[in-house]
């Protein structure tokens, strides 16, 4: 494993995190099971994979207890990241939104360190924006009062876009990250990573990418499009769909052939191209086995080795979903 400094922090964050939504059990079909699950978290520190994306929502509550439970004592000793916000308690039409009163992150915050059973949170991140009527300065102003409380240790947003994200980082420039989906096959994030995250000069917060294998698809293992069942978050999922599934299925051959060649498996190839990219701090990927997590640490082998990049880059550039 390699390790990279999150930006004007102390955080050594190994260059992959493990992704818990998946883990939480709902959203992601009917192949979870906390056995599986704790088998992939065991599997993730043995490989020296130091730290771990959560967040309540992730099967409301379930995928923190497990991920405390699978740790144990370990748990102090790793960087778990969470997040804060989101209601799902009477939601309407299925839909969480995003509470960011002051007075909503204290107690989400307070539940997190009870399921987590630490007494601080090492990253706390704002879920996604607010769908009430809070000020980003309130919300902000609760997180520092958590940091200076000894609750958090640093704070982050997830889902900004560059103009309100240049506002946060104008009134806290101790923000510490941001999370942002960003993939070979997602790539909308780029400009705002060039002008606000990584502008010239130094780096204004750690950028924590998501969405890495793009709901699993760039592991190559579809052979053709899926059909998920209703308890699967990709079976509403248009790139699973025509006319964009097959618009990607050019970039995955090539990820099949470029690994077969090389006896790596396609999610290393695709892991390995964020971690490459300028401004990128570090890759999340989720996985719900321990063989999942043993494929994706085989990015690793592969980042410094130009000649597959030069031939893989003219896919990725012609391929838009
Ligand atoms: N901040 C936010 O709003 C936000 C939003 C989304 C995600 N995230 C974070 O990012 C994490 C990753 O999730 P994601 O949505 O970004 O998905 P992803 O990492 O692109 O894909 C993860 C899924 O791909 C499949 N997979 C992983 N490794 C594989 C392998 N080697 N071979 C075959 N299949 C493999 C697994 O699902 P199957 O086995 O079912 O195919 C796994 O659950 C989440 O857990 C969460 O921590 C954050």
């Amino acid at each position: 494993m390699k390790y990279r400094t999150l930006p004007r922090t102390d955080l050594q964050l190994s260059a992959i995190g493990f992704g818990c939504w998946a883990i939480g059990g709902k959203w992601w079909g009917d192949d979870v099971d906390d056995k599986s699950s704790i088998a992939a978290i065991h599997a993730a520190v043995d490989h020296g994979i130091n730290w771990f994306d959560t967040a309540p929502l992730y099967g409301h509550g379930h995928a923190e207890e497990l991920l405390a439970k699978a740790l144990g004592s370990r748990r102090h000793d790793v960087i778990i990241a969470s997040k804060v916000g989101v209601r799902w308690r009477h939601q309407i039409n299925d839909h969480a939104f995003s509470d960011l009163s002051p007075d909503h992150i204290i107690e989400d915050c307070e539940c997190i360190l009870r399921r987590l059973r630490l007494d601080t949170i090492p990253l706390l991140q704002v879920h996604w924006p607010c769908e009430c009527s809070t000020p980003l300065e309130a919300t902000l102003e609760a997180l520092m009062a958590l940091r200076d409380g000894g609750k958090i240790r640093y704070f982050g947003l997830c889902n900004y876009a560059s103009r309100p994200l240049q506002q946060a980082l104008a009134y806290a420039p101790e923000l510490a990250s941001l999370q942002t989906p960003y993939s070979m096959l997602r790539r909308e994030f780029e400009f705002a990573l060039r002008d606000v995250v990584a502008p010239e000069g130094e780096q204004a917060l750690g950028m924590l990418a998501y969405e890495t294998l793009c709901r699993g698809m760039l592991t190559g293992k579809f052979g053709a499009a899926p059909r998920f069942p209703s308890t699967d978050l990709r079976h509403n999922d248009e790139r699973f769909r025509e006319p964009l599934w097959s618009r990607a299925q050019g970039l995955v051959s090539a990820l099949r052939l470029v690994g077969a060649k090389l006896n790596v498996p396609p999610a290393a190839l695709a892991v390995g191209w964020v971690l490459r990219q300028p401004g990128v701090s570090v890759a999340i990927v989720g996985a719900k086995r321990a063989a999942q997590v043993a494929e994706q640490v085989r990015a690793l082998e592969l980042i410094g080795r130009e000649k597959i990049w030069a031939a893989l880059q003219p896919h990725v550039d012609r391929t838009r979903v």
